[in-house]
């Protein structure tokens, strides 16, 4: 196990109700600005018991922060903070309507020339508005870690701050019952390949961390299915929030080897096609685990052993049922596994394949040996 220092400061107020948690935890004094989305809040409910939690708050709101969350929009609520005067954000949505927030809450403190640099160049992130949020869609983890995704045009780009990790989350599970399948499915696949990017690597002898995203692996299996057959199940939904939650967290990821290959390749899907990111990483891997099979061979016979029973046959046959078994749970998921399957064929590899040239992502991987080349084989086995 390699060294490292852990710290989640974010509290969580976990069950049915605790959007009225929100009253106590901001202080008094904070001039709070509610981010959103679509309008998905209003529809449900919940924007009632942010209301009703913020009665003695002074309070704005900024609406229309799209999924995969574009600058321009972000910017929009950047100018809004600095004309007036907020100091606080409450974050409320899903995954983009947060990233989107985190954003906001370092543009809103930024003083050079483009905050886009945050993204585009790295630039380390040196002050932030406090935020915190109310999760309405289990998947990213990004209430509870310090990183945030922005697109500006075809550029799908990330950053991290410990600067913009939110304070506190809201998880209710009550607030998912009006998702449609559709983002029930994204939500369990992509937490589902969160722990994949921090377990399905080589052996760091880090049995707690293995033992611990097996757990989630095996929750996520069992539970996400039922999330789709039996929808109004409140257990199933608590479970399924919690793994998402902890899927990302940095809890699994401390003192191993991680890959993030299937994300990178994904946001290319994402930033060129639409495709939503969840599907990009059911398409993706498959073909990562096909690839690079012999730099994953000891964590994909353990993958498969420990959470698909695979004890029999040779080490390809092992790894070709382990792979064939992930496939199946994506499957059982409603997502695409193939480029064909979202109307995609060979001719966009090239696309594809430039924009990862162009974001510099040319040493992926948990052993960084991934090169341009190599994502282009994973690309057409993607096909
Ligand atoms: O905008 P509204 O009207 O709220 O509708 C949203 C949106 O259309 C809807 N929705 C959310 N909660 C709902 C609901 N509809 C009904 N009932 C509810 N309770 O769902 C749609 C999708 O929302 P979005 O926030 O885009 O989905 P998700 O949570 O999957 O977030 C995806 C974004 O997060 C980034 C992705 O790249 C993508 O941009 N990620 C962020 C990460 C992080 N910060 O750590 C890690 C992830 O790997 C991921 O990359
Ligand atoms: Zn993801």
């Amino acid at each position: 196990m390699n060294k490292f220092t852990y710290q989640n400061p974010t509290r969580i107020h976990f069950g049915e109700g605790q959007i009225a948690a929100i009253t106590n935890d901001i202080p008094k004094d904070k001039k709070v600005l509610v981010t959103y989305g679509g309008g998905s809040i209003k529809s449900n409910g919940v924007y009632a018991q942010v209301e009703a939690a913020l009665a003695d708050h002074q309070w704005g709101e900024f609406a229309g922060i799209e999924p995969n969350p574009q600058y321009d929009t972000l910017m929009k609520a950047v100018d809004m903070i600095k004309a007036e005067g907020y100091d606080y954000l409450l974050a409320v949505g899903g995954g983009s309507v947060i990233d989107g927030t985190k954003f906001i809450a370092a543009a809103a403190s930024y003083e050079g020339e483009d905050p886009w640099n945050i993204l585009a160049a790295n630039e380390a992130v040196k002050a932030a508005v406090p935020l915190a949020c109310v999760l309405t869609l289990p998947a990213t983890g990004s209430e509870n870690n310090m990183g945030a995704v922005v697109s500006r045009g075809k550029d799908k780009l990330a950053f991290m701050s410990p600067l913009v990790q939110p304070i506190f989350a809201v998880l209710d599970p009550k607030t998912t019952l009006s998702l449609s399948p559709r983002q029930v499915a994204n939500g369990v696949v992509d937490a589902f390949v969160h722990v994949m990017e921090q377990y399905l690597t080589f052996p760091a002898n880090a049995k707690v961390q293995d033992r611990f995203a097996e757990g989630l692996l095996l929750t996520l299996i069992e539970e996400g299915p039922k999330a789709l057959a039996t929808p109004d199940d409140m257990d199933v939904r608590s479970n399924v929030m919690w793994s998402a939650t902890q899927a990302l967290n940095g809890l699994i990821g401390v003192g191993v080897p991680q890959d993030w290959a299937t994300h990178m390749i994904g946001h290319e899907l994402t930033g060129n096609y639409g495709i939503d990111h969840a599907r990009t990483l059911s398409i993706v891997l498959p073909a990562v685990m096909q690839e690079r099979r012999a730099d994953k061979e000891a964590k994909l016979l353990q993958y498969g052993e420990r959470i698909f029973g695979i004890t029999e046959g040779s080490v390809d046959e092992r790894i070709d049922a382990t792979i064939a078994q992930t496939i199946t749970f994506f499957k059982q998921m409603e997502v695409p596994t193939r480029l064909s399957d979202v109307d995609l064929d060979a001719s966009a590899i090239d696309t594809l394949v430039a924009g990862l040239e162009k974001h510099g992502m040319k040493a992926l991987g948990e052993h960084g040996n991934i090169a341009i080349a190599d994502s282009r084989a994973i690309l057409e086995a993607a096909l």
